[in-house]
């Protein structure tokens, strides 16, 4: 029994430090333009979690001029992020779905 306490509580504990990563990453290269719930110069992280699966939110990160036509913009004013690392980009993602169905 304990040790099932303790694994779960290192289970928590691991996921407290990726979003927290996800979040640092957030308010360094986005948070000037995109806001967790409220629109700003570029959508919330709401409006694009309630639209968008992980694959089309790490493809517009990377490439919004690849992307943006197919998302149903007119044009695209985001500056793309390619020299983020892999696990960067997974960790912005999985922050960016996590505001799908919060108020
Ligand atoms: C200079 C402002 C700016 C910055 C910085 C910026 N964005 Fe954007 N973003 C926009 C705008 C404006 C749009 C709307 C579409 C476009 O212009 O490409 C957008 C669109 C998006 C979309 C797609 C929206 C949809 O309809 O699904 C995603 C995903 C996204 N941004 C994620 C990010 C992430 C993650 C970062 C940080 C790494 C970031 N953006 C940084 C301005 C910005």
């Amino acid at each position: 029994m304990r040790r099932v306490v303790i694994t779960i509580a290192i289970f928590f504990m691991a996921i407290h430090s990726w979003s927290a990563d996800g979040e640092k990453l957030f308010k360094k290269y986005c948070w000037g333009c995109h806001h967790q719930t409220a629109e700003a110069f570029g959508p919330s992280f709401r409006t694009i979690a309630s639209k968008r699966d992980k694959g089309e939110i790490i493809a517009h990160i990377v490439d919004p001029k690849g992307t943006y036509k197919l998302f149903g913009y007119t044009r695209s004013s985001m500056p793309a992020f390619n020299d983020l690392s892999a696990e960067e980009l997974d960790k912005l993602a999985d922050y960016i779905l996590k505001f799908k169905d919060k108020k």
